[in-house]
């Protein structure tokens, strides 16, 4: 990874919730230079695999800032999203007394983000956190928009809560150790911005597809920004998804399918959310938005990002039951993120016939 990306920020805009999204390299060591927000202690909440890599630097930056920064690790995997690890969290902050006056550093991937927010949204009702995301699909995604949730063995995501992070710290060095194989998950996110959003930066990312796999600098900073920037534009339009801001979840239909069918944590949510993506844009076809080419394009671009585009065989049936518990379905009908032309998004349902004609298709 070459270094020197310069610093960006994005805002996201919410009336008295906005906060910026601060972008650059080596912001963990900066990060007392930010404006952080005044508290008495702070909890950095990390995990066992990023707690050894990133964690005593967090602690070493905000201790000037805070009377007391404890850090509690919690154990690496989407399987440990429950309520047990939540309570962990709950465990350190009741263990070390802490108030009102606390806040929480979620520092890590989604995981460690979605599950810290929860907690920081419901401990005494409420308490300020701050994102800093350590894998490339946190700083994309999961860390903007104030979603935070954990996992039900029913289905993913279930039990959470909207609460916006002060801010969010993207320190672009910590990309560096990620694993290959996360780094192509996070991809996945930063490929759905273009279908759904902007095909120039589609046409972007098919350039510099190179240059982001080989970690190039320059190239994450852009990815990161520009994702960012279209994260917020929706956010900004509609906080609570009462429309809009689903089509942030293209390919999470059969994509949170595929994850729940084979077991949290057998395929990455990146891996799920890409081969997802290539469903749904079948299914778009199918539905008359996009023509072969477009399907063509975009698969290919996932495919060379490292990504799955064939889905595990759990079979139609199996398939369509867990789609029905997608949050975005209703009274048991299915709702899909389908491309209506490139760059343009929409929600819709379709016939079981079409969908079932799409998982033959693309599920070996
Ligand atoms: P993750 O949090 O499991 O992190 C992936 C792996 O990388 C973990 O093993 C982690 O310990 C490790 N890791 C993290 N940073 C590292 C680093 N810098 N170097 C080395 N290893 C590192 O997975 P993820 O892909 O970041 O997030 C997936 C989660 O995000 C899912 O639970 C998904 O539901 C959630 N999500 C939430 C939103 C949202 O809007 N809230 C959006 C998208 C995804
Ligand atoms: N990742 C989808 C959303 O934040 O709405």
């Amino acid at each position: 990874m070459t270094a020197n990306a310069a610093a960006e920020q994005v805002r996201i805009d919410l009336g008295d919730r906005s906060y910026p999204i601060h972008i650059a390299d080596g912001l963990i060591g900066r990060i007392g230079s930010l404006g952080l927000p005044r508290a008495h202690a702070a909890l950095i909440v990390t995990n066992t695999t990023v707690a050894p890599l990133y964690a005593s630097a967090l602690q070493a930056a905000l201790q000037p800032h805070y009377a007391q920064v404890s850090v509690v690790a919690l154990p690496d995997g989407e399987a440990y999203k429950d309520w047990a690890t939540l309570n962990l969290i709950f465990d350190a902050l009741l263990e070390r007394a802490s108030d009102r006056k606390t806040v929480l550093y979620a520092l890590g991937g989604g995981v460690v983000g979605d599950i810290t927010g929860f907690a920081a949204a419901s401990y005494m009702r409420g308490v300020p956190f701050v994102q800093v995301p350590t894998t490339l699909l946190a700083q994309v995604d999961s860390s903007v928009g104030g979603k935070t949730a954990i996992n039900h063995p029913l289905g993913k995501n279930m039990i959470g809560a909207f609460y916006q992070p002060q801010m969010v710290v993207c320190d672009l060095a910590t990309l560096r150790t990620l694993p290959a194989r996360e780094l192509s998950a996070g991809l996945a996110e930063v490929i759905k911005y273009g279908p759904i959003a902007d095909i120039a930066f589609l046409d972007w990312i098919e350039a510099n597809l190179p240059a982001l796999m080989a970690r190039d600098a320059q190239a994450l900073a852009h990815a990161v920004r520009r994702s960012c920037e279209i994260k917020a534009d929706v956010v900004g339009q509609d906080e609570r998804e009462s429309g809009l801001r689903a089509i942030l979840n293209f390919g999470h239909t059969f994509g949170h399918a595929i994850e729940a069918g084979l077991g949290y944590g057998q395929w990455l949510h990146g891996e799920a959310v890409g081969c997802g993506m290539v469903m749904a844009l079948h299914l778009s076809r199918e539905l008359g938005g996009v023509d072969d080419a477009f399907v063509a394009r975009c698969s290919r671009l996932i495919a060379q990002a490292g990504l799955p585009i064939q889905g595990p065989p759990l079979g139609v049936d199996r398939y369509l039951a867990l789609m029905r518990l997608d949050k975005k379905a209703e009274a048991g009908e299915i709702r899909f993120v389908v491309i209506d032309g490139p760059g343009r998004a929409t929600v819709r349902s379709a016939p079981d016939a079409l969908v079932a004609k799409v998982i033959a298709r693309c599920c070996a």
